[in-house]
């Protein structure tokens, strides 16, 4: 009687440790997703000029929340991440002005002003940075 009380005891405590460890578990890996990874906004829900110009003339190859696309085998890359996160406000403006195959020059479709908005646009609210 004693031994199957203490059994009881013993399986009670594994079994709340074990869901325990599980919540655990779980909360870590909560969100590791993109969603975590990002400190910027989600640009579907933004009401901003800035995201709007993003709709209009980079979703279709840099994705709609601008984690990048493979569009016919080639990578458009990651606005958020990536080689976009080291390069200069200068850098990331000539990108989009000149273009560079096969991304196309965007000075002749976009005002000097846009262009300098998409690139803070890029920097603060895609990647989260304060430069
Ligand atoms: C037709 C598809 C296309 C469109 C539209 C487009 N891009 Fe790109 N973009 C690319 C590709 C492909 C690259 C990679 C070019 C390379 O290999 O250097 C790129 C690269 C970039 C980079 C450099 C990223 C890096 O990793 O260095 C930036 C910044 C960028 N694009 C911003 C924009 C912005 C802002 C717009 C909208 C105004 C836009 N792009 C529209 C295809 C596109």
């Amino acid at each position: 009687m004693r031994r199957s009380l203490s059994k009881k005891v013993v399986i009670t405590f594994f079994f709340i440790f074990f869901i325990g460890f599980s919540i655990f578990v779980s909360s870590c890996f909560e969100g590791t997703g993109k969603a975590r990874r990002s400190s910027g906004i989600k640009i579907a829900e933004s009401k901003t000029y800035e995201a709007s110009l993003y709709r209009q003339n980079c979703a279709v190859c840099h994705g709609a929340e601008a984690y990048g696309k493979e569009i016919n085998g080639q990578q458009v890359p990651s606005l958020r991440f990536g080689n976009a996160e080291n390069k200069t406000e200068q850098e990331l403006y000539e990108q989009i002005a000149n273009g560079k195959h096969p991304m196309p020059s965007f000075k002749d479709q976009l005002t000097d002003e846009d262009i300098r908005r998409l690139v803070r646009f890029i920097r603060r609210d895609l990647q989260g940075k304060e430069d």
